[in-house]
């Protein structure tokens, strides 16, 4: 057995997201914080409880909100623009992924104004510098974006490039289920089975260890018992507030276990369909779950039989209908073609898949046949 493990990020817990960022910004000047959101997050009105707070502790941060889902280079450069010569210290992050990842990036960029991303993501650069510290606030409970050293950016022509470097690891994330509470039950139900399957790919990863399996077992055992909670009554703070600490917790496996064919094939079918990727990796679980059931070690299927609150006597084979069962519940579909995709062009999707990293690290080799009979499986 040989593995490490390494996860930096102060974690907080918090019933006041707000009070808690002022008192994590208690060292920094007044006017060295760069607050990243998006305009959704601003119309909630989820931003202005949190910069109300800062400006009541006389911080006068500069506040970028034009940050897209899947964003690129050239959003994460608009981001620095805004700063016009100030002296930034700290960058806050109050979002989903995609504001998270911008920060990440950011947060690398001002602390070394020498790169240029494009080339840190193609590894033509090394990154030398810490970056900036950035303070993360998830408002999904999915990506798990706060707690990963990965920044996921498209490049310049918009192709989805991951940098993965410790220095992407935030100094700090502030999970508060309260900023959930109006997250509309559609997202509710895309971002938590987003954060599911991170819990069971990273169980079930080749790379998997002990302590990653406690993080992804908990998490599975959190996600299955609220997150229907969650998107029935999301008004429910304890639902919330468990989601958000399950998506976290699943956020930590996958960071150190890696991730699986769900994942692997659900990156070419997104960008293929411009799909969420929330409800990408959700209609591709039952399929997948079915391709890995009969490489699932005995003694690892128990730990994921009880973690998934399933019979004593269920064998691996009852995933596919397990996943089913859940998809329906959140009305969710569960059939690839029910999210566009064609039979033509499975071939294509399949080959892309073949070349993800973490396909590698799936319980159950798969090969290109093997990824295209998974996506006719799942059609
Ligand atoms: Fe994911």
């Amino acid at each position: 057995m040989s593995f490490s493990f390494y996860f930096p990020t102060k974690l907080i817990f918090s019933e006041d997201a707000a009070t808690d960022l002022v008192q994590e910004l208690a060292s920094a000047p007044k006017d060295g914080v760069l607050f990243l959101t998006d305009k959704g997050i601003i119309q909630a009105g989820i931003a202005t409880k949190v910069l109300d707070k800062l400006k009541q502790a006389s911080f006068q941060p500069i506040v970028f909100d034009d940050i897209p889902g899947n964003p690129n280079v050239p959003d994460v450069k608009k981001a620095l623009s805004v700063i016009e010569g100030r002296q930034i210290t700290h960058v806050v992050a109050l979002g989903g992924g995609s504001v998270l990842d911008v920060a990440k990036a950011v947060g690398l960029l001002l602390g070394d104004p020498e790169l240029d991303y494009e080339e840190v993501q193609w590894r033509r650069q090394p990154i030398k510098k810490a970056p900036l510290p950035v303070i993360g606030i998830p408002t999904t409970a999915g990506t798990g974006s706060e707690v990963t050293h990965v920044a996921v950016v498209g490049d310049s022509k918009g192709f989805k490039m991951g940098v993965l470097n410790p220095a992407m690891f935030m100094k700090c994330a502030i999970i508060d289920g309260n900023l959930m509470l109006s997250l509309p039950p559609q997202l509710t139900a895309t971002t938590g089975m987003d954060a599911l399957v991170h819990s069971i790919e990273a169980f079930l990863s080749k790379k998997a260890n002990n302590i990653s399996d406690l993080y992804a077992l908990s998490a599975i055992r959190g996600i299955v018992k609220w997150l229907p909670e969650a998107y029935k009554n999301g008004a429910n703070l304890e639902a919330r507030q468990q989601m958000a600490m399950a998506a976290t917790l699943a956020g930590i496996s996958f960071d150190q276990s890696s991730l699986g064919l769900v994942h692997a094939l659900a990156g070419p079918l997104c960008g293929t369909y411009h799909l969420h990727h929330g409800l990408g990796v959700a209609v591709l679980l039952p399929a997948t779950l079915e391709f890995d059931a009969p490489a699932i070690p005995t003694e690892r299927w128990d730990l994921l039989r009880d973690a998934l609150a399933l019979p004593a006597d269920a064998k691996p084979e009852v995933l596919g209908d397990f996943a089913r069962d859940l998809l329906k519940t959140l009305d969710m579909p569960t059939h690839l073609s029910e999210v566009g995709l064609e039979a033509e062009k499975i071939p294509a999707i399949a080959e892309t898949a073949t070349r993800m990293a973490m396909i590698g690290f799936n319980v159950r080799s798969a090969g290109l046949e093997d990824c295209q009979q998974v996506l006719e499986a799942g059609l």
